[in-house]
């Protein structure tokens, strides 16, 4: 028996239903559900739709029903449409008509939008703790060593030298600036639809800020139509977990890019690399590919979703079932990723020597005379030109750029900047890659990643 199955003389084909059931997805939402039911109760208790001895059966019926679905005994009927029809239906078997009293002044259409902002509400948490707790590895590995430093590049051509802490920072910052946007999305979903009905609300005397206000909601949403219909939470979730996932997609290109032989700056452990079934000498960086390669579908997500979302009349729709099923991979996946790189960044070797050796490139150190030519006095323009000469002199006669220098008597004087790692220790202008601006900026990092945690605790 369907819920609505008053109306209906003939069964439902079995190709709709096939199309149409949603808990084989859905049934993951159990434990919200349960919640908002059991608010849901407490509010038609408030409204006088339910006695005292009604409420508390409800209740507990509710609470049988979560415990079941944790046990694993629940067992879903042949016609349990979606987890919200399935649970209504145990609490009918269980508790009789009470059980059948609980949809009263409620529809699915504002039952679903509510248990999902619940469940999106906890699983934004979930990735925000993640993120931060690969951000404190990438931290530790900073720390670890200090010293270390690597060519930064532009147009992944060698650039300047920046400490490896630098570098490995501008990526938690990223992350910090996810982990925020992750705490807005869930100040902004955190709105109550409960309460609006199919769409136009409910000649009965509910009041949905009672049932916001015991979900832990900011407020009760403003008008039922909306209500029902807005998944700009979902929208904006998939879009803030895409983000994310760019972000790990980058870090992961850049450990593919670090593991090859041709950088050789890192080596993941044993335990975060995958051999290859024909090359018995092959150890890949699977870990880091997989962070890259999952952004595809995170954005795919994203995308996907709004195209539903772009030629839906108000009020309910159908077609919005089709939201979970991208929010539940994306979350999935971003959290395998965040936990998988975790692993791999507290396995990494960084190669220091290497990495070093390819920071140390003495024509790097091109910048470094051109600004104590200006410290001298000469417009920047002429001294990056007279620089410039200087590079392609030494191109030219094959020489370093070391020996150009130190043999032109105009430019002697800066022989000293070729010395090791005195380029590095010169990136001195706040936010710089040099170790005191970097260390004044890990201490902000890790101010804003206390930050960060309290505000999801
Ligand atoms: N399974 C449905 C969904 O996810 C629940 C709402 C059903 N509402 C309806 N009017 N058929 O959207």
């Amino acid at each position: 028996m369907t819920l609505w199955s008053g109306r209906f003389i003939a069964p439902m084909d079995e190709t709709l239903w096939d199309l149409s059931e949603s808990y084989s997805f859905d049934h993951v939402l159990y434990a919200h559900d349960i919640v908002g039911s059991q608010a849901h109760v407490r509010g038609l208790l408030a409204a006088g739709l339910l006695t005292e001895d009604e409420a508390t059966t409800l209740l507990s019926t509710l609470d049988t029903i979560r415990l079941e679905f944790i046990g694993g005994t629940f067992e879903r009927a042949a016609r349990d449409e979606d987890i919200h029809t399935a649970i209504e239906r145990r609490a009918t078997e269980l508790a009789g008509d009470v059980g059948a009293k609980l949809h009263t002044a409620r529809s699915r259409n504002d039952q679903i939008a509510t248990t999902l902002r619940l469940f999106t509400r906890d699983a934004l948490s979930e990735v925000a703790y993640a993120t931060l707790q690969l951000v404190e590895v990438l931290l530790e590995l900073g720390e670890a060593l200090p010293d270390a430093h690597l060519p930064g590049y532009t147009h992944m051509q060698r650039a300047q030298p920046v400490l490896l802490s630098h570098h490995l920072n501008a990526h938690s910052f990223a992350l910090l600036r996810d982990v925020d946007r992750l705490g807005d999305a869930r100040t902004r979903l955190n709105v109550s639809p409960l309460g609006a009905g199919a769409l136009a609300g409910t000649s009965l005397a509910i009041d949905p800020e009672i049932t916001a206000q015991l979900l832990g909601f900011d407020s009760a949403f403003a008008n039922s139509m909306d209500a029902v219909s807005d998944r700009d939470f979902i929208a904006e979730s998939l879009f803030d977990l895409a983000l994310l996932g760019v972000h790990l997609s980058r870090m992961g290109e850049e450990l593919v890019l670090w593991t090859s032989a041709e950088f050789d700056f890192a080596s993941l452990g044993d335990d975060f690399t995958t051999g290859s079934s024909m090359l018995p000498q092959k150890k890949n960086s699977d870990v880091a590919e997989l962070a890259r390669g999952k952004s595809g579908r995170l954005i795919g997500n994203l995308t996907g979703l709004l195209v539903v979302l772009k030629g839906l009349p108000l009020s309910y729709n159908r077609d919005l079932q089709e939201d979970k099923e991208p929010l539940f991979d994306s979350l999935r996946q971003v959290l395998l990723v965040l936990r998988a790189l975790r692993g791999a960044y507290g396995s990494l070797k960084f190669h220091d020597e290497v990495a070093a050796a390819a920071a140390d490139d003495e024509m790097l150190v091109a910048i470094d005379i051109a600004e104590e030519l200006v410290g001298e006095g000469v417009p920047f323009r002429r001294a990056h030109e007279r620089v410039g000469q200087l590079v392609a002199e030494a191109l030219l006669s094959n020489q370093s750029l070391r020996d150009v220098v130190q043999s032109t008597e105009e430019t002697k004087r800066f022989a000293g900047l070729f010395d090791k790692g005195v380029s590095l220790q010169r990136r001195s202008s706040p936010g710089a890659a040099g170790p005191k601006a970097s260390e004044a900026q890990t201490k902000k990092l890790k101010a804003a990643l206390e930050h960060a945690k309290t505000r999801f605790d």
